[in-house]
């Protein structure tokens, strides 16, 4: 598809997803979340896919929020669908059965952050600044940004970026937990690809395992999330590649994992 906003490589089991609209910074507009949506189904329904970077084009711009000029004219209830849209996509990344990497090259604002607050995991370039700057337009974050931070880094450093609205950068981001590491520009896309190659070869049903274990717990009383591990951690034991683990272990070599 020529005008599709997103461009999607593979490299090995990495898939790479990139947000592209660079003369907007990346802005997420509803054409744009869709294909997003459809991009991460089919990682997720892919086999030869194991992990995933998403990212955006161009040197300045990891996503710069949802499209402003989009918005600006919706009605209530448009708005409210706007939010729906972008919701029930980054729910669906949150929710992948396969680990995702923000790899944050530049401005992850407003849309961009919570875009990014979606993913497993997040990788910033040293240069880059995370925010919701919403405020500054007289709204508030729609796409779970109020949520997810809230989650991600507590109450008062969700309050202090959503009510001040101004960015921060990336060694305060991470100091905040928003980002897991930062690591020089020039580096990102190395760094980013190293961890996306671990992260691909890893037992991909253990690395599920981990992901439904951390994604339900979140959201229930402990008793709830402890009971919840212990059922996935059974359902482990059937699986090829914890025989296979366990093993290669005791057998002092590397393992090798079918995903079965
Ligand atoms: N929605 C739509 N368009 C956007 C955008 C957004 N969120 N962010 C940037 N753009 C567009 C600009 O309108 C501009 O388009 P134009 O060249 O057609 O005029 C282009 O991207 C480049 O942006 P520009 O503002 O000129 O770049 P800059 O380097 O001067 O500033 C930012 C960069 C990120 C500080 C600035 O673009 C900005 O504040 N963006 C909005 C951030 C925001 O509020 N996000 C939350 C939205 S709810």
């Amino acid at each position: 598809m020529t005008d599709s906003p997103l461009l999607v490589s593979d490299r090995d089991a990495v898939r790479t997803i990139t947000v592209n609209r660079p003369d907007k910074l990346n802005a997420l507009n509803a054409a744009t979340l869709d294909a997003l949506h459809l991009a991460f189904d089919e990682a997720a329904a892919d086999a030869d896919v194991r992990a995933i970077v998403l990212t955006g084009a161009g040197p300045k711009a990891f996503v710069a929020g949802a499209d402003i000029a989009e918005m600006a004219t919706l009605t209530p209830v448009q708005a409210r669908d706007f939010s729906l849209r972008g919701q029930r996509m980054m729910r669906a990344v949150e929710r992948l059965p396969k680990p995702v990497i923000a790899m944050i090259n530049g401005f992850a604002l407003g849309g961009g952050l919570e875009l990014a607050m979606c993913c497993h995991l997040r990788i910033a370039a040293d240069t880059a600044k995370v925010g919701q700057p919403e405020i500054n337009l007289g709204l508030i974050p729609g796409f779970g940004g109020t949520q997810r931070l809230l989650r991600l880094a507590g109450r008062a450093a969700t309050l202090e970026l959503c009510l001040l609205g101004a960015p921060i950068d990336a060694a305060r981001a991470q100091q905040l937990g928003i980002v897991n590491r930062v690591v020089p520009g020039a580096q990102l896309e190395e760094e980013t690809m190293k961890l996306a190659t671990q992260l691909a070869s890893a037992a991909p049903l253990a690395s599920r395992g981990i992901l439904d274990c951390v994604n339900s717990g979140g959201e229930c009383a402990i008793e709830e999330g402890l009971a919840f591990e212990s059922a996935q951690f059974g359902l482990i034991f059937a699986t090829e590649d914890m025989r296979e683990g366990t093993t290669a272990f005791l057998e002092r070599r590397k393992p090798a994992f079918n995903g079965r």
